[in-house]
C-alpha cells in the first residue's frame, strides 16, 4: 500500500495536493508545523475518501528534519509512491534588510530539504520502478526578482534540480516534475504582508493550479506554467534580454519602497 507525502500540507496549494489526491482514491502523509490543522485535514479526508491519512508535525526549515520524516515513514512501514514537495514560505525585503536567519531557514526548507527527501525517497522508488516526485517551484524561477532575491534563486535551484534529475531518471520509471505556479490565493501572502493584486499580476486559487500539475506530470512534462497570462509572460519573456525581464519585474511588483516584513 503506498501513501503520497506532501509537505506544507496544512495550508494554500499543499492542502489542494491533499484534497486532490485524497479525491483520487490515494493514502496520505502530511507534513508540516501546525498539528491540528493537519489533524482536522485528516480527519476530515480520511473519513470523505476512506483512505489512510497519517499526519507528522516537523519543521522542515531544520537541517536534519527531511531525516525525521523519512525515519517516521520507516518506523511506521509507510512505503511513499509519491513525493510533493510543497512546504515554502514568502519573503518581502531588501536582501541586506532581512534577517540573515530568515534567508538560511529558506534555503534550507526550498532546497536542502526538498534535496535530502528526494535523495531518501528515491532508492526505493527505483527498487520498485514506479514513483512520482513533485516539486514546487515558480514563475519566478525563471529570472532574477528584485526585493524577492533568495526566494527566486530557491525557485530557480528548484526547477533547475528537478530537470536536470527527471533527465538522470528517464528509464527508471520515476516521473520528476516541477510546478512553476504564478500568484495563487493562498495563505502565503497574508504571512507575507503583500497584497498580490498589488503586483498587476493575474491571481487564481489552488485547486486548478493543482489538478494542471497532475495533468501535466501523467502527460509526463517535466514542469508546467498554469495559467494563459502566466504561459506568455514567461515564455514570452525569454526572447527578452534578461537585463529588461530584471526591470519589469520592478515595475510588475510596483515597489515604491524596501520593506522588512516576512512570512514565517
Ligand atoms: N501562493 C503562490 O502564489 C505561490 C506561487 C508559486 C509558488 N508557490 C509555492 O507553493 C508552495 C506552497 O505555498 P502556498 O502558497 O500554498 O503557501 P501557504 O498557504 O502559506 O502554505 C505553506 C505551507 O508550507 C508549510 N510550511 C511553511 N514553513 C514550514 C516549515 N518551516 N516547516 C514545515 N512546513 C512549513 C506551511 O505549514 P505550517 O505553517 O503549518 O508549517 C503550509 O502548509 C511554496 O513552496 C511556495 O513557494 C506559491
Amino acid at each position: 500500500m503506498s501513501y503520497v507525502l506532501i509537505t506544507g500540507a496544512s495550508s494554500g496549494i499543499g492542502k489542494a495536493f491533499a484534497e486532490e489526491y485524497a479525491s483520487r482514491g490515494n493514502n496520505l502523509i502530511l507534513v508540516a508545523r501546525s498539528g491540528t490543522k493537519l489533524d482536522a485535514l485528516a480527519t476530515e479526508l480520511g473519513g470523505t475518501h476512506n483512505i489512510d491519512v497519517r499526519t507528522f508535525i516537523q519543521d522542515l526549515s531544520l537541517p536534519d528534519s527531511a531525516e525525521k520524516v523519512f525515519d517516521f515513514c520507516n518506523r511506521e512501514n509507510l512505503a511513499v509512491g509519491t513525493l510533493v514537495n510543497n512546504a515554502g514560505f514568502g519573503l518581502d525585503g531588501a536582501f541586506d534588510s532581512l534577517p540573515l536567519e530568515t534567508h538560511e531557514k529558506m534555503v534550507v526548507l526550498h532546497n536542502l530539504t526538498l534535496v535530502k527527501l528526494t535523495w531518501l525517497f528515491l532508492p526505493e522508488m527505483k527498487r520498485r520502478n514506479q514513483g512520482d516526485i513533485i516539486n514546487l517551484s515558480s514563475v519566478v524561477a525563471f529570472q532574477g526578482i528584485p526585493y524577492n532575491a533568495v526566494y527566486a534563486a530557491t525557485k530557480a535551484f528548484v526547477l533547475t534540480f528537478s530537470e536536470s534529475i527527471r533527465e538522470e531518471l528517464q528509464h527508471s520509471g520515476i516521473r520528476v516534475f516541477a510546478l512553476c505556479p504564478g500568484l495563487t490565493e493562498t495563505e502565503i501572502f497574508e504571512k507575507t504582508g503583500i497584497n498580490p493584486h498589488r503586483t498587476l499580476m493575474p491571481v487564481g486559487p489552488p485547486e486548478p493550479v493543482v489538478r494542471s500539475a497532475i495533468e501535466s506530470l501523467n502527460k509526463n512534462k517535466s514542469y508546467s506554467v498554469p495559467g494563459f497570462i502566466n504561459k506568455i509572460l514567461i515564455h514570452g519573456g525569454r526572447l527578452l534580454p534578461r537585463t529588461v525581464m530584471l526591470k519589469l519585474g520592478m515595475v510588475l511588483s510596483r515597489r515604491e519602497k524596501s520593506m522588512i516584513k516576512h512570512s514565517e
